[in-house]
């Protein structure tokens, strides 16, 4: 199946298989004045790629990661549309119907995420490798305890951990260790799909840095696709594929990285763009590798290429994380 063509633009479909599809999603939480927080989105995510997740706080992005997991509580409600997971064994799954049991298997196992914050929600009394170890006991009950405890090492290892902090307490780790310890959570399955909601906006850059470049690393190796959502431009153009920008619930624009950077189309992301002065200067930061920095920046406000074109352009179930 794919995705209906409205939202998208020029250079804006997945190169590749694709590993999920939203279609035509939109949610609403019914509060006093209802907050139509996504309104038909429809994204396909290409297998092994980033796609970057952009816009201004407020704008429906963590919503969107939580419909696609299925983690919306009420009073959110998806009004509409449909979410499909295509499997590299070759079976497709639609979210939005998936239930109980099913559902408790798929989400952390084929779609897993790391959530905004995520560094601050550990368990602050058990110590890293009981909870390593636990997404295990959930989701593998037949691993035997050697097998758990062997992959909870390999899995700090993964993330630049070293295996020794196996014994420590979340509060004995640095921000940036305990992010990682997240990361290595979510990708204990192996999922095809990882979102990660604002995974490094409360960490330094040194660290966030050293963080990015060990997802890139473990994109290469395991090769699963992200959902990399930020409100960091500069940073997403660095590491996405493909970038969509969301305005109020809606996705404005859609485009590989180094279009979106050379050519936006839609007013709000030359907004955006022009907000960062790290993107406007013709030393801008965006040091994606084979891009040439030397190309004007949307500041420079002009294009030596082609003249733009516009953008052509039931209740859920209400489950709680599990891992
Ligand atoms: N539980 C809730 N009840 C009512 N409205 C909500 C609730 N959660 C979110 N919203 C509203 O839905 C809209 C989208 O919120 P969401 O958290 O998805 O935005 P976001 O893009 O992730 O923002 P940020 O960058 O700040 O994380 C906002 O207007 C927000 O106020
Ligand atoms: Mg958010």
């Amino acid at each position: 199946m794919t995705a209906p063509t409205t939202d998208r633009a020029r250079g804006a479909a997945p190169t590749g298989p694709v590993v999920l599809t939203i279609d035509d999603v939109s949610v609403d939480y019914l509060v006093d004045e209802p907050v139509h927080a996504v309104r038909n989105v429809s994204l396909e995510l290409a297998r092994g790629e980033v796609l970057g997740l952009a816009g201004e706080s407020g704008c429906g992005k963590s919503t969107l990661a939580y419909a696609v997991t299925r983690l919306l509580k009420p009073p959110a409600l998806v009004t509409g549309g449909r979410i499909e997971f295509h499997s590299r064994e070759g079976y497709a799954v639609d979210l939005t119907a998936i239930r109980g049991e099913d559902l408790r298997q798929f989400r952390w196992d084929k779609v897993a995420m790391v959530f905004q914050g995520a560094m601050n929600s550990l368990n602050p009394v058990i110590n890293v490798q009981a909870q390593l170890e636990d997404v295990f006991s959930t989701h593998r009950p037949e691993m035997k305890k050697a097998e758990r405890r062997r992959r909870a090492g390999e899995l700090l290892e993964r993330v630049g951990v070293d295996r020794a902090r196996l014994k420590a307490f979340p509060h004995e780790l640095s921000g940036g260790m305990r992010q990682r310890v997240m990361i290595a959570m979510a990708l204990a399955l192996e999922p095809q799909v990882l979102i990660m909601d604002e995974p490094t906006t409360a960490l330094d850059v040194v660290v966030q840095r050293e963080i990015l470049d060990e997802i890139t690393r473990l994109r290469d190796e395991l090769g699963f696709a992200v959902v990399f959502i930020t409100h960091d431009l500069p940073l997403l153009l660095e590491i996405s594929d493909r970038i969509a920008v969301m305005k109020e619930g809606r996705i404005v624009e859609l485009a590989d990285a180094r279009t979106l950077y050379t050519r936006p189309q839609h007013e709000y992301t030359r907004t955006l763009l022009s907000s960062f002065p790290s993107l406007t200067g013709e030393r801008g930061a965006f040091v994606r590798t084979g891009v040439d920095t030397t190309v004007p920046g949307p500041a420079a406000g002009r294009s030596t290429e082609e003249p733009d074109q516009g953008p052509d352009h039931d209740p859920d179930e209400h489950e709680e994380a599990d891992a």
